[in-house]
């Protein structure tokens, strides 16, 4: 119960990752406050939790929203992020509205999340990027740079905001309902190709990444790093 009396918020935790996250941190004891957009997501991902869960909407890319989050919480020990919502992965062909809308979700959310929030000085914040920022391809020219933004920004927030500690989890392929957009047989191509180039011969799961997370909120010796959880994807 490493997180015993702890509050947990994880933004972006009504799906995938952080709802993954949500119920290993209150496995480990902690309060949780799972927030997003969606009112619906909210009320049923705090429902399902149980005991020690509650919920908040929030939209990252919306500071007044951001702000009233905070009024309402106060401090919390651990923030996490993991809410994004990607209009564009690649360049040709991506409007620079909607690369800028993506950007905005995931670099400029946590910048607001984070001016605004109050961390218990022992606490940490934990950011996602993902492995397009070292193990880029020919259609990922938006993804690529935001996620090496969040992993430079996740990094020198560690020195600004000391003693509390800031680290960045870099998942690679995990079977989320991010993927749940795609038409099932490209989907089913894409995870096809990824497991037989992986050394560990599968795709992720959200629980994968929750049991990294435990880790970054745990180990107090962990500050300023970027953790690959990517079934060794960044090798291959
Ligand atoms: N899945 C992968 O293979 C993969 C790979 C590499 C990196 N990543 C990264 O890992 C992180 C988690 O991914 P995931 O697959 O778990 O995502 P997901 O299942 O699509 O969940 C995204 C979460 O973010 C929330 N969200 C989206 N936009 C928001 C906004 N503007 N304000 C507040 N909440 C917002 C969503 O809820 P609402 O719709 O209710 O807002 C949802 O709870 C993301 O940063 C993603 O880019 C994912």
């Amino acid at each position: 119960m490493e997180l015993n009396n702890k509050i947990v918020l994880v933004v972006g935790g009504t799906s995938g990752m952080g709802y993954a996250v949500a119920q290993q941190a209150l496995a480990a004891g902690a309060r949780v406050v799972v927030a997003s957009r969606s009112a619906d997501k909210v009320a049923k991902a705090a429902e399902t939790l149980g005991a020690g869960a509650s919920g908040e909407q929030v939209d990252v890319m919306d500071g007044d929203s951001v702000a009233r989050l905070w009024e309402r919480l106060g401090q919390v020990d651990h923030l996490v992020i993991c809410a994004a919502s990607i209009k564009a992965a690649g360049f040709r062909g991506a409007s620079i509205e909607d690369a800028q809308a993506s950007m905005d979700s995931k670099l400029w959310g946590p910048f607001r999340l984070i001016q605004k929030a109050r961390i218990a000085p022992d606490g940490s914040i934990l950011l996602f990027s993902g492995l397009a920022s070292r193990r880029p391809s020919a259609v990922t020219g938006t993804l690529s740079a935001i996620n090496a933004a969040v992993e430079a920004f996740g990094q020198a927030l560690a020195l600004e905001l000391k003693p509390v500690r800031v680290n960045v989890i870099c998942p690679g392929l995990v079977d989320t309902e991010y993927w749940d957009s795609l038409p099932p047989a490209v989907k089913e191509s894409i995870f096809a190709a990824t497991v037989a180039r992986l050394p560990v011969g599968r795709v992720g799961t959200a629980g994968d990444i929750g049991k990294a997370a435990m880790t970054m909120l745990t180990n107090d010796y962990i500050t300023g790093a970027v953790l690959l959880v990517d079934g060794g994807g960044a090798l291959v």
